[in-house]
Order: structure tokens, then C-alpha cells, then sequence
């Protein structure tokens, strides 16, 4: 199986992902794809030899479509059997999605259907959760919605803060999303559930 991944930013999860593609893995990495030149992932990912490319969304501000018919190009030449975004922060059009309908993936840092959307990690602590964690789903038209194909799940300490909360979530992050990948790729659909 062929994966391409969507970044934005320093790819964290794409490096645990890709990492993870190795051996008998039924997948191999195709593609990393950024909507930021300046992606520090795209440089971790040139250095494990994986194709990148970058379509900078800002030259397209206001046209979502036109900023998705070029990131198209790239992504449709590397023809993936799997598109996984990993840390993507750009919003994608239901048209753009329904043409990877079934064969996307998301990580979302919060236990899902909890806390959609940004800022998490400040929203359930501000709510007094006890627990949280991050999600992988099957990326549809809705944000962050979805099929839950894994979750991890931590207990919220005390004096937690946004930022020390999302240090440990991200950690659950890099276990979970390769363990989801790779129970996908092979067809597998139970839900990977860590804590
Ligand atoms: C992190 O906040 C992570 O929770 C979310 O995207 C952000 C950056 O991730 N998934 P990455 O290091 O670029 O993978």
C-alpha cells in the first residue's frame, strides 16, 4: 500500500509513521505534501528519501478550491492507497475529501466525539475532564467526524496546563497512529484502543 501524508508544521507524527513502514508493513511512505513551504517535516522527510512537495495555501486566501485543485496534482501523481493527514491544519472541502472517501485519515488530539476543532487540550482542562487523549478517524465531509478507527486515553494531572497536557497526548499520538496505519493497510477496521 502506497500512503501519502499531509503537514503543516514540524511532522511529528509523519516521522513516527513513516518510521513505522518498515519490514513485513503492508504500507510504504509515497509522498509527504505540506501547505507550508517552510514545513520543517518536509526536510525530515527529504532526509528519509521520501518524495515531498508543497502547495502554499496563502497565495489562494479565500479560494479553498483553487488551493485544492493544485494540492491535488502532487497528491494524484503519487497515486496513494492511503492519504494520511498527520498535523494538517488546513480545512478541506467535502469535494476534495470525497475523492479519498474511505482511504483518509486523521489524528485529532481529544478522546472524539469530545472537543472538536482547535485548542483541545485547554478546553478539557478548562471543562475539569478527567481524562483526555487524541483520536484517529476516517476523514469525512464534517470536521473531525468520522469512523473512530483508534483512540489513546491518559488521566489529566493536576496542574496540568495546555502545554504539558499536549506533551503527553502527543506522545500517545506516535503510538497510536502507526498502530492504526498499520492495522488498516491491512484491511483490519477494529479500533486500536491504548491508555
Ligand atoms: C500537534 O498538536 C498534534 O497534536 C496535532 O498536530 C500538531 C502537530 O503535529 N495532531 P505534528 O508534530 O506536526 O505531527
Amino acid at each position: 500500500k502506497r500512503v501519502a501524508i499531509l503537514i503543516s508544521g514540524g511532522g511529528s507524527n509523519m516521522v513516527s509513521l513513516v518510521d513505522s513502514m518498515t519490514g513485513n508493513h503492508p504500507a510504504r511512505p509515497c509522498l509527504v505534501l505540506s501547505n507550508d513551504p517552510q514545513a520543517s517535516g518536509l526536510v525530515k522527510a527529504a532526509d528519509r528519501g521520501i518524495p515531498t512537495a508543497a502547495v502554499d495555501h496563502r497565495p489562494f486566501a479565500g479560494d479553498r478550491a483553487a488551493f485544492e485543485a493544485e494540492l491535488l496534482k502532487p497528491l494524484e501523481q503519487a497515486q496513494p492507497d492511503i492519504v494520511c493527514l498527520a498535523g494538517f491544519m488546513r480545512v478541506l472541502t467535502g469535494d476534495f475529501v470525497s475523492r479519498f472517501q474511505g482511504r483518509m485519515l486523521n489524528i485529532h488530539p481529544s478522546l472524539l466525539p469530545k472537543y472538536k476543532g482547535l485548542n483541545t487540550h485547554a478546553r478539557a482542562i478548562e471543562a475539569g475532564d478527567a481524562e483526555h487523549g487524541c483520536s484517529v478517524h476516517e476523514v469525512t465531509a464534517e470536521l473531525d467526524d468520522g469512523p473512530i478507527l483508534g483512540q489513546a486515553r491518559l488521566a489529566i494531572e493536576a496542574g496540568d496546563t495546555a502545554a504539558s497536557l499536549a506533551a503527553r497526548v502527543l506522545v500517545f499520538e506516535h503510538k497510536l497512529y502507526p498502530a492504526v496505519l498499520r492495522r488498516y493497510a491491512s484491511g483490519d477496521r477494529n479500533p486500536v484502543l491504548l491508555s
